[in-house]
């Protein structure tokens, strides 16, 4: 009995992460936008990371800028120079592990590029882009 009741407990609650209900949260609210919707795409993420925009300072920037093209290495940041590390969750534990953190970085790091904050669309895709990508 008390082994059925500690697998309920992890079938239930352990294999939903952070990552999993921040994507599942906008793929809410996405559906509410556009009933049509027919999940978050990697193809489209992967041009919102790579493409180049005008962005900070009037520079031609692109996520890659400051995260690279490798996202399992570290990589410089164009304005500052500082390291930051890779943004691959297979090698760096720490990322998206926090909501409040990832909802932070994306507001600033779209700014950053776009000049605007991302949708809900263009956030899931592009997470789904940073967490799938080999
Ligand atoms: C000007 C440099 C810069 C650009 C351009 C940039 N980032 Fe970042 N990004 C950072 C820094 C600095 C951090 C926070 C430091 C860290 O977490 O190592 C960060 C953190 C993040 C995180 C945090 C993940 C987590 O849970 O820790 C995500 C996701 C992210 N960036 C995505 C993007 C995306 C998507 C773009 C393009 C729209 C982008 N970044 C463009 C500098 C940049």
């Amino acid at each position: 009995m008390k082994i059925l009741l500690i697998l309920f407990c992890i079938s239930t609650f352990s294999f939903s992460t952070v990552l999993e209900d921040y994507l599942n949260d906008l793929e809410k609210k996405v559906l509410k936008e556009k009933p049509t919707f027919k999940g978050f795409d990697y193809k489209r993420g992967e041009k919102i990371f790579t493409s180049t925009h005008i962005g900070k300072r009037g520079k031609e920037v692109s996520c890659t800028s400051c995260h690279g093209i490798n996202l399992n290495e570290s990589h410089k940041n164009f304005f500052t120079g500082k390291m930051i590390k890779p943004l691959s969750p297979k090698v760096n534990k720490d990322r998206f592990t926090k909501t409040k953190q990832i909802e932070k970085w994306l507001k600033r790091n779209f700014k950053d590029v776009y000049n605007r904050v991302g949708t809900n669309l263009e956030k899931g895709d592009v997470v789904t882009y940073i967490t799938t990508k080999e």
